[in-house]
């Protein structure tokens, strides 16, 4: 067994009071929501869906106690925490009731489709001194953490940014989702849906901040079997630059043939760089003028080691991701703070983003970030 696993006595010590969760929308991401609270010893309590019949198959699927209406799981005092999985257009409108009940909220990323939205959310959690998160998942892969750690500890800053976020489930006009249709969706498709987890991680790791960039949008498809007109992008290629006057790129793609979740960045400073690949992520190359190498995960700092699991060659994934992920949230309604926890602000930064994105490709101008 490796020493930089996580051991029993750890876990033990870090254990939390079992909260009740409620979970609004069961599709993909709803039901790994209900394997990470209960990998995590919590008990799933209610869920709830569009209508009631959609919430009781829900309920028997994951195991849930009971299927509910929203209205009905917002007033339950039973329940600590909800989880907002629903397409995104329902976001703002259920955080918002949740925090007034008083309840904790994890909403699914986009927090809100305007940034005047996710600014009001983000002070109501404030005002109302509950804990509210936004899943950007991807900063709890150990090696993520490994290099924010070695970017904290270098001299040198990075200078150069650079990635992309590719896809191919759109890449057929025949595909159907919500996600096409602004009314559900939201203004922004590409960068609403996987834009914003590539610009939270870059922003995670280095510390830096995109201050201003550059945005082209692409569609591909103008019209699709659900769709006769379609309003939104399959894709952004976007240039910026950082607050401390780095350079960086970002391709984004949800119709790249082959590519599955390539969620891909490298950045480069003086004498290093370092690349993570989330569909390889149990390790982290590191680049140099003379010699390159491959940190495995659990090999490094500190701050990693907590979130590797299991010995290295033992693979990692997604899942682990999420289930990290609502442990620290579940940790920070209990006990306070947690280091890296994706807040409501980062969403309320994500959705400046995806705004500044929009004003540039409309304009064709450059666009300041706040
Ligand atoms: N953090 C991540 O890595 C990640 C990954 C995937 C999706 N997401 C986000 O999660 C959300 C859901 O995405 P998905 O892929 O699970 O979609 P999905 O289509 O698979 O599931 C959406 C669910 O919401 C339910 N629903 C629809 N309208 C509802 C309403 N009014 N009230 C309650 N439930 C309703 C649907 O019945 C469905 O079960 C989106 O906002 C998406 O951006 C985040």
């Amino acid at each position: 067994m490796s020493t930089n696993t996580f051991s029993r006595t750890e876990r033990e010590q870090t254990r939390v009071a079992t909260l009740n969760a409620g979970i609004i929308g069961l599709g993909f991401i709803g039901e790994v929501h209900a394997r990470a609270i209960r990998a995590n010893g919590h008990n799933l309590r209610a869920v709830s869906a569009a209508n009631i019949d959609i919430a009781r198959d829900g309920a028997q699927k994951v195991g849930a106690e009971f299927a509910v209406t929203t209205e009905a799981m917002m007033s339950d005092p039973e329940i600590d925490v909800i989880h907002i999985c629903t397409p995104n257009i329902f976001h703002a409108e259920l955080a918002t009731l949740a925090l007034q009940n008083g309840k904790h909220v994890i909403c699914e990323k986009p927090l809100a489709i305007s940034v005047a939205d996710a600014q009001r959310l983000t002070e109501l959690a404030h005002e109302k001194k509950l804990v509210a998160t936004v899943p950007f998942i991807y900063r709890y892969y150990p090696t993520v953490r490994d290099a924010r750690a070695r970017l904290a500890a270098s001299d040198f800053a990075p200078h150069l940014l650079h990635g992309y976020y590719l896809q191919d489930w759109l890449a057929s006009d025949e595909v159907e989702n919500w996600r096409i249709d602004p009314k559900l969706g939201g203004p922004s498709r590409a960068f609403g849906d996987i834009g914003v987890h590539w610009v939270d991680l870059i922003e995670f790791v280095t510390g830096q901040r995109i201050t201003r960039l550059n945005a082209q949008l692409m569609r591909v498809f103008e019209s699709r079997s659900d769709a006769p007109s379609v309003g939104t992008e399959d894709g952004a290629t976007i240039i910026f630059e950082t607050n401390t006057g780095a350079q960086g790129s970002l391709v984004l793609s949800q119709v790249s043939a082959g590519r599955k979740n390539k969620l891909w960045f490298s950045v480069e400073g003086h004498g290093y760089s370092y690349v993570f690949d989330q569909e390889n992520p149990d390790s982290l190359w590191q680049g140099g003028v003379d010699v390159n190498s491959t940190f495995m995960r659990g090999s490094a700092s500190e701050g990693a080691s907590r979130f590797s699991i299991l010995p290295a060659g033992h693979p990692q994934g997604y899942q682990d991701c999420f289930n990290a992920f609502i442990a620290d949230t579940y940790s920070a309604i209990s006990s306070g703070e947690s280091d890296g926890l994706p807040r409501f602000a980062d969403g309320l930064r994500a959705a400046r983003l995806t705004a500044a994105v929009l004003e540039s490709a409309k304009t064709q101008q450059w666009v300041e970030v706040r």
